[in-house]
């Protein structure tokens, strides 16, 4: 089950303090997918909400978000597309920038990354403040693409990620 699910993550996930600066306890997924029954598990549940949704893209965002985003594109059947920080991209772009706590950053999609209509489903790490996720739905619909869902496999509730992406189908596997 779904809960399950959550009790593994919140199992194999490893709090490293201060990284990667003072003052920050990093959420490390890595002892999560080095587990090959905890792997497919999880991906697994980040796919399962989305079976029957027409899903034809998943959009992982860099770079966590490969590791999950192109297992679940494959349990769907569908396509994946990354969303990178900027100047990694080989193609023509559309970039958008974001604020961080401190200072800006920037993302980027291939302009020709999807045909418009098309369903993605984006999929990430770690859902923190937010800024990522936001900026990665807004450039996917610059491009021309209905922004299903964003599914996370945690959520750091008190960096209040939900808040600005308001109006958006977000789903976490666990919350903490
Ligand atoms: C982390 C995480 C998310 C993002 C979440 O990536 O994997 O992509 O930050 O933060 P936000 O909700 O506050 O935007 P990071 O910037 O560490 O990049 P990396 O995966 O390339 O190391």
């Amino acid at each position: 089950s779904r809960e399950q699910t959550a009790e593994l993550v919140s199992r194999l996930l490893r709090d490293i303090p201060d990284f990667p600066e003072p003052g920050v306890l990093f959420k490390d997924i890595t002892p999560l997918v080095a587990d090959g029954p905890a792997l497919a598990q999880v991906c697994e549940a980040l796919a399962a909400p989305y079976r029957d949704a027409g899903i034809t893209t998943v959009v992982g965002l860099e770079a966590r978000g490969f590791i999950f985003g192109t297992a679940v594109a494959l349990a769907l059947g569908a396509g994946f597309v990354p969303v990178r920080k900027a100047g990694k991209l080989p193609g023509a772009t559309v970039s958008l920038d974001y604020a961080l706590e401190y200072g800006t950053a920037r993302v980027e999609v291939h302009e020709d990354c999807v045909t418009p209509g098309e369903r993605v489903l984006v999929v990430d790490d770690v859902l923190a403040t937010g800024g990522t996720a936001a900026a990665a739905a807004e450039l996917l619909e610059q491009v021309g693409a209905e922004v299903v869902a964003i599914e996370v496999v945690v959520e750091l509730a008190a960096l209040a990620g939900r808040s600005r992406l308001e109006g958006r189908e977000v789903g976490a596997l666990l919350t903490v």
